[in-house]
C-alpha cells in the first residue's frame, strides 16, 4: 500500500513547505552512478521525427536513431536533436526564447518540487508529460524525475511556445531519467514517435493554451491546441496502448459558481462561459469519449488556479509582481471583484502524484485550494508581501488602476475537493507563503528567466502571427469604472477583439 511522505527538507526560503533540491554540478551529477537505468541509459537527445517539416534532413533523422533509446546519447553532454540546437545557437525557438539571455540564471535557481512520494507503481516506467516546459507541468517534471529516479523514466514533451522555458526543467538535463522531446501535440507523427521511442506507458497531458484573457481575440488556436491536439494525443495513446492516461482540466470548465453558491462536485455538469475554458470542455468530451469506446484507461483532473515561481508573467500573480519590481502600478480588469482560488505550485505537484499513485481511471479528481481571494483583495497581498506601503487610500491609488473588464469574466469558481483529500492530498502551503515564496523568486529571475517580458505586462497583450504582441492602447483610471463606463468599454473592447481576430 503506497503512503504518502516527505521529501528531504525545504530550505527556500526557510518556511516553504516545497522540497528545494540544489541545483550545484556536483550534486546533479550524483545520481548517475546509482540509476539502475544504467542499462537504459536515457537520452536527452530526442531524436528527430518525421514530418517536423522544420528543416532536419532524413539522414540525419535516421543517423540519430538508436535500436534503443535510452542508449542514444552521453549522459554528460546534453545532446540537442539538430534543429533544436541550431535554434538555440541563434538564441531563439519558435520565435521565443528557449533559453533566456542569462545562460546560468537555472544555476542560481532553487530546483522547486512538491514533497509527496509514493511507493511506485509496478505499471508506470516511462511517462510523456506534454507541455513540460511549461509551468505546472514543468514542476510535475521536476518533482518526479527526482522523487522517483529509480523507479521513472521522464519524457517532457513540449513545442516551446511563447510562455514555455528550457529554464523550467534546465536542472535535469543531466538526468538520466529525464528527456526532453520538442515536439508539436497537434502533429501526429511527432506524437506518436514520443510515445513509441521511449515506450510510454503513461501520459500526463498538460499542453494547452491557457491563458483566458488571449482565447477571447485569438481563439481558433486554442480549439486546435486544447480539442485537436487532445484529440491527436488519444489517437496515439490508443494505437500505443497507454496504460494510464491522466488529462489535466481545469475548474472553468464549470463556469462560474455565484457568491454564496455551493461548492460543485466532479458530477457536476460543465458550462463553461469563455472560449479557453469552452476549448477545455471539450477536450475532456474527448477524453471520456475515448475511455468509452476504447477503454482508454483515463482520469481527468480540474484544478483551482495554480500560481508560484516559474509561472510566465502573462498571469495575474507573477505579472503584477513583475509591474511592481519595475516600480509601475498593476492594472485590474474591470473593478477587481471577481474572486479565484489559488493553490501553491508545490501543493499541485503533489496533487498530480498523489493522482498517478492512487487515482482510479475513469473517474474525475477536483483539486480545490481553501484560499478564494478577489482580484482587489489581491493587490493588497501582494503590495503587502513586497513591502509597499498603501495603507492609506492615497497610497493605494498610486499602486493600483482600473481598466476595462474581460468580455465575460467569472465572478467565481468553487470546486469541491473532498474526493482528492480521501486520497491523501493536502493543500499545504498557506496563500501568505506561497505568495512571499513566489515574490522573492520573481524578484530574483522574473526578469531573466524568459528573457524581455515587457509586452505581456500591459493590461491585455494579444497573439499576432504566434507572437505576443502589446495591446492597443486603454484607459487606464485610479478609480473603478463605473457601470456605464463598463458597459461602454466592454462594447468598445468586443469590437477592438474582433478586429484584431480578423
Ligand atoms: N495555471 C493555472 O492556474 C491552471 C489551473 C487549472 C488548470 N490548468 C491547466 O493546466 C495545464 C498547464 O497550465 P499552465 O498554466 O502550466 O500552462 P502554461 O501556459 O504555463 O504551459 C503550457 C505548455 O504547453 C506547451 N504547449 C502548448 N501548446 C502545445 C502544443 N501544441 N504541443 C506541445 N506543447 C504545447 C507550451 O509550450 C507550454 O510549455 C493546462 O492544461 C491548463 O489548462 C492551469
Amino acid at each position: 500500500m503506497s503512503s504518502p511522505s516527505s521529501s528531504p527538507a525545504a530550505s527556500y526560503p526557510a518556511s516553504t513547505t516545497s522540497s528545494y533540491r540544489s541545483s550545484s554540478p556536483s550534486s546533479r551529477s550524483s545520481d548517475a552512478q546509482a540509476s539502475p537505468f544504467q542499462r537504459h541509459a536515457f537520452s536527452r537527445n530526442p531524436s528527430p521525427s518525421p514530418g517536423r517539416g522544420r528543416g532536419h534532413s532524413h539522414a540525419a533523422m535516421e543517423s540519430a536513431r538508436s535500436p534503443d533509446p535510452f542508449m542514444a546519447a552521453s549522459l554528460h553532454q546534453p545532446c540537442w536533436r539538430p534543429t533544436v540546437k541550431a535554434a538555440l545557437s541563434n538564441g531563439t525557438m519558435n520565435g521565443h526564447r528557449g533559453y533566456c539571455q542569462e545562460p546560468d540564471v537555472w544555476q542560481q535557481a532553487p530546483v522547486l518540487t512538491g514533497t509527496t512520494q509514493f511507493e511506485p507503481r509496478p505499471d508506470v516506467r516511462n511517462i510523456m508529460i506534454t507541455g513540460g516546459a511549461g509551468f505546472i507541468a514543468s514542476w510535475v517534471v521536476r518533482h518526479l524525475t527526482l522523487t522517483y529516479p529509480h523507479a521513472y523514466n521522464i519524457v517532457s514533451f513540449d513545442k516551446l511556445d511563447y510562455c514555455s522555458s528550457l529554464n523550467n526543467t534546465r536542472a535535469l538535463n543531466d538526468k538520466r531519467n529525464f528527456t526532453f522531446y520538442h515536439g508539436d501535440l497537434t502533429n501526429p507523427s511527432e506524437v506518436l514517435d514520443c510515445m513509441e521511442r521511449y515506450h510510454i506507458d503513461t501520459v500526463m497531458h498538460f499542453a494547452a493554451q491557457s491563458h483566458v484573457d488571449l482565447s477571447f481575440g485569438n481563439s481558433y488556436s486554442f480549439t486546435h491546441a486544447n480539442v485537436y491536439g487532445t484529440h491527436v494525443l488519444l489517437e496515439s495513446a490508443k494505437k500505443a496502448r497507454i496504460t494510464r492516461f491522466i488529462h489535466v482540466s481545469t475548474d472553468e470548465v464549470y463556469g462560474e459558481v455565484g457568491h454564496g453558491e455551493g461548492e460543485l462536485q466532479e458530477s457536476s455538469i460543465l458550462a463553461p462561459t469563455n472560449p479557453y475554458a469552452a476549448s477545455k470542455a471539450a477536450a475532456e468530451m474527448m477524453v471520456h469519449s475515448y475511455h468509452k469506446s476504447f477503454k482508454l484507461p483515463t482520469i481527468i483532473v480540474r484544478s483551482n488556479n495554480v500560481y508560484g515561481p516559474h509561472q510566465y508573467p502573462e498571469k495575474i500573480i507573477p505579472k503584477f509582481i513583475c509591474l511592481l519590481n519595475r516600480g509601475r502600478p498593476v492594472v485590474l480588469h474591470g473593478d477587481g471583484s471577481p474572486t479565484r482560488r489559488y493553490l501553491y505550485a508545490a501543493d499541485a505537484a503533489d496533487a498530480f502524484d498523489t493522482i498517478l499513485h492512487k487515482g482510479q481511471t475513469g473517474h474525475v479528481y477536483n483539486v480545490g485550494s481553501t484560499d478564494e481571494i478577489s482580484n482587489l483583495e489581491l493587490c493588497g497581498k501582494i503590495l503587502s508581501a513586497m513591502e509597499i506601503g498603501h495603507d492609506t487610500p492615497e497610497q493605494f491609488r498610486n499602486w493600483v488602476k482600473y481598466t476595462h473588464d474581460r468580455p465575460f469574466n467569472d465572478c467565481r469558481y468553487a470546486v469541491d475537493g473532498s474526493k482528492l483529500r480521501k486520497l491523501g492530498w493536502e493543500q499545504k502551503t498557506t496563500f501568505q507563503e506561497g505568495l512571499q515564496m513566489t515574490v522573492e523568486w520573481y524578484r530574483r529571475f522574473g526578469e531573466q528567466w524568459w528573457g524581455d517580458i515587457s509586452h505581456v505586462l500591459t493590461p491585455f497583450p494579444i497573439v499576432s502571427e504566434g507572437e505576443i504582441v502589446p495591446d492597443v492602447e486603454h484607459l487606464v483610471k485610479d478609480d473603478p469604472p463605473t457601470p456605464v463606463e463598463r458597459s461602454l468599454a466592454k462594447g468598445i473592447s468586443q469590437k477592438g477583439i474582433s478586429q484584431k481576430a480578423s
